[in-house]
Order: structure tokens, then sequence, then C-alpha cells
């Protein structure tokens, strides 16, 4: 009998698979970080949620917890215990909010705790319209981020900031610019300006894949849907059944003095988003200053992006 020769299987043992990413997640508790760490473990990362101490006994850190995120508990003050936390780490995402202490000086010492740790990549807490080509002073918050942005320009680490426009969301509430009551589109400005908007859930699964893509650039923009205030018309009207119009309340230059007079009589600078902040996001958006040049939707296929008349038809 002969004996067949022996195949070289040397090319083709099976190979164990290579560690999973780590991604360290600041912010985790919050409603964008949440739905940043579902979508990195659905896409196998290992995820060390940095929490502080008082928010690790929060339901959202117990729902992490049980969804197989690691909780690491930092005191944000404490740069050893932070390098620590970031140690081992290809990737740091930041999904913080707050004002210039959180996305200025917290952000700063998470940054210099990821450059000791020797970490590869940061992902600040950017997460809008590009905020990069406005002049100063005509956002708070995205002062603050431009503030932050000029800081991780200069650190030895790979930066990429997502830029997503308007969380979409935020057209069934919190942004005055669909006026179910009413049926009405309020506007300032040019009713055909595009506007980019991008659901939180579609925010988070870009940012996943961002965070485990190790040659992103600079900056990686997406928007689920880009529409004209004529086309909110259009959403809503589809979505509701019934017809809406449009009602434009003045020009740009009429919004900026109410923004001013807002500021003026409802300071309230404290809060992260006062009536005259949310305002200051619509003067960027309307005027076409924040919008996003080209888009990555593409970059990671496998993504569906929410429609606004979706959005809108869900209740
Ligand atoms: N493009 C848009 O339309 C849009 C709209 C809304 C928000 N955003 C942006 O999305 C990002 C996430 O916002 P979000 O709505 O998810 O925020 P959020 O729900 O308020 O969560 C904020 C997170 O930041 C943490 N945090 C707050 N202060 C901190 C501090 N001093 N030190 C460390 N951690 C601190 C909180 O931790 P604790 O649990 O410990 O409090 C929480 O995990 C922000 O950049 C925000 O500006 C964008």
């Amino acid at each position: 009998m002969t004996s067949l020769p022996l195949e070289d299987n040397t090319n083709s043992l099976p190979t164990t698979n290579p560690e999973p990413a780590t991604i360290v997640l600041a912010g985790a508790t919050g409603a964008l970080g949440l739905l940043i760490a579902h979508h990195l473990l659905q896409r196998g990362a290992t995820v060390r949620a940095l929490v502080r101490p008082e928010a690790s006994t929060k339901a959202e850190a117990e729902s992490l917890r049980l969804q197989g995120a690691t909780i690491v508990k930092v005191d944000y003050n404490d740069k050893a215990e932070l390098t620590k936390a970031c140690t081992g780490a290809t990737c740091v995402v930041s999904a913080v909010s707050g004002l210039r202490e959180v996305i200025v000086e917290t952000q700063t010492r998470l940054l210099e705790a990821a450059v000791a740790a020797g970490v590869p990549r940061f992902i600040p807490s950017d997460f809008s319209a590009d905020f990069t080509k406005l002049p100063e002073g005509s956002n708070r918050n995205f002062d603050l981020r431009r503030e932050f942005m000029r800081r991780l320009d200069q650190a030895p680490i790979q930066a990429t900031s997502i830029l997503n426009g308007m969380f979409m969301e935020l057209l069934k509430g919190q942004a005055p610019l669909i006026l179910s009551g009413p049926r009405r589109i309020l506007y300032w400005g040019d009713a055909d300006q595009p506007l980019d908007f991008t659901t939180m859930v579609n925010t988070a699964e870009f940012t996943a894949a961002a965070a485990l893509d190790p040659s992103t650039p600079r900056y990686l923009r997406v928007a689920g849907e880009v529409a004209s205030i004529r086309g909110l018309q259009v959403a809503a009207t589809e979505a509701m059944g019934k017809e809406f119009r449009l009602l434009r309340a003045g020009s740009l230059g009429f919004l900026g003095t109410l923004i001013k007079v807002t500021q003026t009589i409802a300071p309230a600078k404290e809060e992260v988003f006062p009536p005259w902040q949310g305002m200051q996001y619509l003067h960027n958006m309307l005027s076409g200053q924040a919008k996003l040049a080209t888009l990555d939707n593409a970059r990671y296929p496998g993504i569906r992006y929410t429609q606004v008349r979706e959005l809108l038809a869900t209740k």
C-alpha cells in the first residue's frame, strides 16, 4: 500500500483569534456613551468604561456591567489612576458632556493619561456640526471644543473627531424647527440651506467602528440625512399624514439679535444647553457655516442610516 504524502498544514493551522481591541470609554454612563459601549461590545471589543465613583452605582453603570463592559472607577484628578485605567488600550473615546471644566480640563487630563499610557488613538467628545470653521464667539460650546482641539493637535497621539451634525432626535423635541401643534416648520434665513442630521444610534455605531479602525483621518464626517427646511417640511408632512407649512421668523441677522437678547435676559451660563445656546447651534447650521463638507457615511458598510421621515413617524 502506498502511503499518501503527509500534507504540509503549517500554513493552514487554525489560528487563535487575536486579542480583542480594548477601548477605554469616558462618559460611558451618558446617553451617547451607553450607545457607543453597546456598539463596541457588539463589534467584539473589550470595553473599559471609566466611571466617576459617584456614578458607579447608577442604573447606567449596572447596564454597562450586564452588557459585558468592565467598569473602572476613576478620579479624573488622579493622573496615576487615570493612566493606569488607560494602559493597554488601543483607543480612548470620550463622550463626556459639560462646559469648560469638562470639555477642556477633564478631557486634557484624560488626553495626558492616554499619552502617558502609550495609547495610540484618541476620539474626543465632539459629536457635532463642523465647529472647526466657525468664528470665535459664535457658539460658546463650540469655542470650548476648538480650545480642546488645539491641545489635542499638539499631543503625540492620533486624533479623530466625529462630526455628525445635529442629533436627529432633537427634531422631535428640543430643536424648535418642527412644530407639530401648529404644523409649521420654523426657520430663519434660507429654506433651501442643507442641514446635517444623524440619530444618536447611528452616531454611536459609526463611532464604535471608527474606534476599532486603526487608520482614521483627523476628521470623520457623517450625516444620516442631509435635509433643508423644505426637506423637513416634506418629511413631517409624510410622517404625520398632515400638511406642514413653512414659518419664516426672519433673517439670520434677526436670529443673531434674538440670541443676544436671550443671553441678556436668561443668561444661565452654568447650563450646558441654555436656550440661547440652542439658538447658536441653529444659527451655525442655518447659515451653512457648520455644514459638513464631505461625508464618510460609506466608510463602514453595514450601518443603515435612519431618515428624518422614519424618525418622525416613530412614537
Ligand atoms: N450633535 C448634537 O446634536 C448633540 C446633542 C447632544 C449632545 N451632543 C454631544 O454628545 C456628547 C455626549 O453627550 P450626552 O448627551 O450623551 O451627555 P450626557 O448624557 O449628559 O452624559 C454625559 C457624560 O459625561 C460624564 N461627565 C459629566 N461631567 C463629567 C466630569 N466632570 N468628569 C467626568 N465625566 C463627566 C457623565 O458621567 P456621570 O454619569 O458620572 O455623570 C456622563 O457619562 C457631548 O459631546 C455632547 O455635547 C451632541
